[in-house]
């Protein structure tokens, strides 16, 4: 198994100490909400947050527990069926779009199968902790950190799709600044390096580290705002099929879109729901829960073009991961004065890259179930990089492959520009 790759070895308290902390984080995640919210499934994309936390707990006990805890006892033998998302090689699978049936079993028990695992796994990193146990133990903090940002996402997506737009907890008031103008940041032609460095956590997806050539090419100082993207609307935006792919302009049309999700007009001006309930929607913030689609139709509005994967890495390389991330608070994104210094290329909105997920040259999935994790889903994909405000900034590097399909949007998804030069 090398889904994961870490090479540093840590001690077994340091392990214990990190699970924990991963674990208690999805659960604190879920304190604001009612026990009618744990069930509840708004779209297919969409899972209920009871299920995101069973099926982390399933994650650490069919990949960990079950082959290296000598003697488990699964806490129901029917969860397997339940909670397997999509490991179609480990057995089969309750359907994806059914899961907001599920009643049963109920929020308690849901809490009573994670203190059961949490148990075992405590029990079993008391003792020794390297080799594949510690890649996989990896991976599973890495997994129940993905998942804490889509229990977010799809919380957003329950409670914005209520007409009484619950808030699902009151956030800090943000930045209201106004939007710095955009700088365009060089580089110059010539062969890079793109992939995950040896040394450090990596998922298969970011590897192996390998060269691409670059034309020379500038990137946006900033994410585009929302004033900017209201300018794309007033422009008629929305209803000039010359801006948009084939693709992108069915989705609208077969979805009536006519503005990012969550947007609707009221007394003349837009609102939208956020996380902590209906807003305004402020101009000086990037604008986010847009797809692939409306970013490509905005950037060719705009005369420029999304920056290619390789070239989002090739500028945020040498910047540290700072931003807004789920630990500021907001679980929205911000105005560019929060950390300037970072042009925001982490945090804030994940940003649609114009480039496929597909493997890069030389990767193999890996063998075993393992090997599904990310390799099957390299089709019909676009990239996204940076990580957003609902991610935890431990889990983002620069190498980080986000995927999702382009017609995509509930994600916090924004854009920036890039241009050649
Ligand atoms: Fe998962």
């Amino acid at each position: 198994m090398n889904v994961a790759n870490r090479n540093a070895s840590a001690p077994a308290v340091q392990w214990l100490e990190r699970y924990a902390a991963v674990r208690q984080q999805s659960v604190a995640l879920c304190a604001p909400l009612s026990v009618e919210d744990y069930g509840m499934q708004s779209m297919s994309d969409v899972s209920p947050p009871k299920w995101h936390l069973a099926h982390t707990s399933w994650f650490f006990e069919t990949f960990i527990l079950v082959p290296y805890f000598k003697g488990y006892l699964a806490f129901n033998p029917q969860y397997a069926y339940l909670f397997n998302s999509y490991y179609q090689t480990v057995g089969t699978l309750f359907p994806r779009a059914q899961r907001g049936v599920l009643s049963r079993p109920t929020v308690q028990e849901v809490l009573e199968y994670r203190k059961h695992v949490d148990a075992a796994m405590q029990s079993l990193l008391t003792g020794t902790v390297h080799g594949d146990l510690e890649q996989r133990l990896e991976l599973g903090l890495q997994h129940e950190q993905q998942h804490q940002e889509l229990l977010l996402t799809d919380i957003k997506h329950i409670l914005g799709g209520n007409p009484l737009k619950p808030a699902y907890r009151q956030l800090p008031a943000g930045s209201t600044c106004a939007t710095a103008a955009v700088t365009w940041l060089p580089h110059t032609a010539g062969v890079r390096q793109i992939g995950a460095q040896a040394n450090d956590f990596s998922f298969d997806n970011e590897r192996p580290r390998h060269r691409v050539y670059l034309h020379d090419f500038a990137i946006a100082s900033r994410p585009v705002s929302n004033g900017e993207y209201l300018a794309f609307i007033d422009a008629g935006g929305y209803s000039r099929p010359e801006l948009w792919l084939s693709d992108g302009w069915q989705e609208l049309q077969q979805r009536h879109w006519q503005a990012p999700l969550y947007w609707q007009r009221q007394d003349n001006a837009w609102h939208h729901y956020t996380l902590g309930g209906w807003l305004p929607v402020p101009a000086e913030q990037p604008v986010c829960h847009v797809s692939y689609y409306e970013a490509d139709a905005f950037a060719r509005w705009a005369g420029k073009r999304l920056p290619t994967e390789a070239e989002w890495e090739v500028a945020a390389a040498d910047v540290p991961v700072r931003g807004n991330f789920v630990e500021a608070g907001y679980l929205h994104p911000q105005a560019a004065d929060a950390i300037p210094s970072t042009a925001q290329l982490y945090g804030d909105v994940w940003q649609w890259t114009a480039s496929d997920y597909a493997p890069y040259p030389g990767y193999r999935a890996p063998t075993g179930a393992l090997g599904e994790y990310n390799g099957k889903f390299m089709c019909n994909q676009r990239v996204l990089r940076g990580g957003s405000c609902a991610s935890p900034q431990s889990h983002l590097r620069a190498s980080y492959r986000n995927f999702f399909y382009p017609a995509t949007r509930w994600q916090f998804s924004g854009l920036r520009l890039a241009v050649d030069i």
